[in-house]
């Protein structure tokens, strides 16, 4: 957590929380820790926290947390996507589908040339299909909205869902005639083995030519190198990415200054510091009262 988001966190939850005492990695000794709240524990650090109940992700994705080869498997893991989370996720995602749908940046090349002219012709939402990669509690919803926005929409998952207006494909053989149909493709799968570079150049092949990519789940699910390639080819008319393989994105990336390419930086859905204590405090007080947390990783899974 960076330092001034979490000079606001410790506080907010402490207020929240008023018997529960708050203690800061590098300022304070975690020994005597109950739960930890982490993105990416040095490898170990959690193994050594012998009172440990349950270690928080203050996020949706926890690879980094599985990382660690000395995770101690008998502590539950809880993550948090709480209802600031989803909403902010949700306005990321609807603003771009939209803005990729009504050709916005063609408009704007326009506009700097004072060219007044319709593009046309130009698809109404119901022709125009989106797929969401991963259906679970950020995409189930995000699908949803889409649809009652009017797109065509279809989403992938591991299991198959019975979504609402929402055409379900499910599981390795599922993947093919998904991507076959998406000219809008929406990713929100988490960072597991099993996805680990997913979208690689024979699947990116597998979209209609042309066809735009938002990645919101995480950066190791796209192969980078044959995205680059797929947006010199065309058969990737515009990327949006908000996550990478490697983060911060190095500074000479080729990403930051491609014509073909939105980046911004890991921030789909940052939440407020006191939306995250708010999660944060819930998790601990289920925990307290034997309760099971609202989202507990299956560490098997990795999700
Ligand atoms: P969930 O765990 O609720 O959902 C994950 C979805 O991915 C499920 O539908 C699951 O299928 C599917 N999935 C997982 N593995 C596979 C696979 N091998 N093949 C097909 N489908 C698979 O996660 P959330 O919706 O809460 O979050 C999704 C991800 O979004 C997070 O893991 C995180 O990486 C990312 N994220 C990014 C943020 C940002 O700011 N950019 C913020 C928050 C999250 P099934 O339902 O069948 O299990
Ligand atoms: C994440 C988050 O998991 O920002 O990426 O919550």
């Amino acid at each position: 957590m960076a330092p001034p988001y979490a000079a606001h966190f410790a506080p907010a939850l402490a207020a929240r929380l008023r018997d529960v005492r708050v203690l800061r990695d590098g300022a304070d000794d975690l020994a005597s820790a109950e739960f930890v709240v982490a993105i990416a524990p040095p490898p170990g650090q959690l193994a050594g926290l012998k009172g440990l109940r349950c270690v928080i992700a203050p996020g949706a994705g926890v690879e980094h947390i599985l990382s660690d080869p000395d995770y101690p498997r008998h502590v539950p893991l809880a993550r948090l996507s709480q209802p600031d989370l989803r909403q902010r996720m949700l306005e990321y995602v609807v603003l771009h589908v939209l803005r990729i749908h009504r050709c916005s940046d063609a408009y704007a090349a326009q506009q700097a040339r004072g060219d007044w002219s319709v593009i046309w012709p130009q698809k109404s939402a119901p022709q125009r299909r989106v797929g969401v990669m991963g259906l679970g509690v950020l995409g189930a919803p995000i699908s949803r909205v889409l649809n009652d926005l009017g797109f065509a929409v279809s989403g992938w998952s591991r299991t198959p869902k019975d979504i609402s207006g929402v055409r379900s494909y499910a599981g390795v053989a599922g993947l093919r005639p998904f991507l076959h149909e998406v000219e809008i493709l929406v990713n929100l799968l988490p960072a597991t083995a099993e996805t680990r570079r997913i979208l690689d150049a024979e699947r990116l092949s597998w979209l209609p030519p042309g066809a735009s990519l938002i990645n919101v789940g995480r950066g190791a699910t796209v192969d980078e190198e044959a995205l680059l390639e797929a947006l010199a080819s065309g058969q990737v008319d515009q990327a949006v990415l908000d996550v990478f393989e490697v983060e911060p994105l190095p500074a000479d990336h080729p990403f930051w200054r491609h014509p073909k390419v939105v980046v911004t930086p890991h921030c789909a859905s940052a939440v407020t510091p006191e939306a995250l204590a708010e999660g944060v405090a819930d998790v601990i007080e289920r925990v307290l009262a034997n309760t099971p947390p609202a989202q507990l990783v299956d560490l098997e899974r990795g999700y």
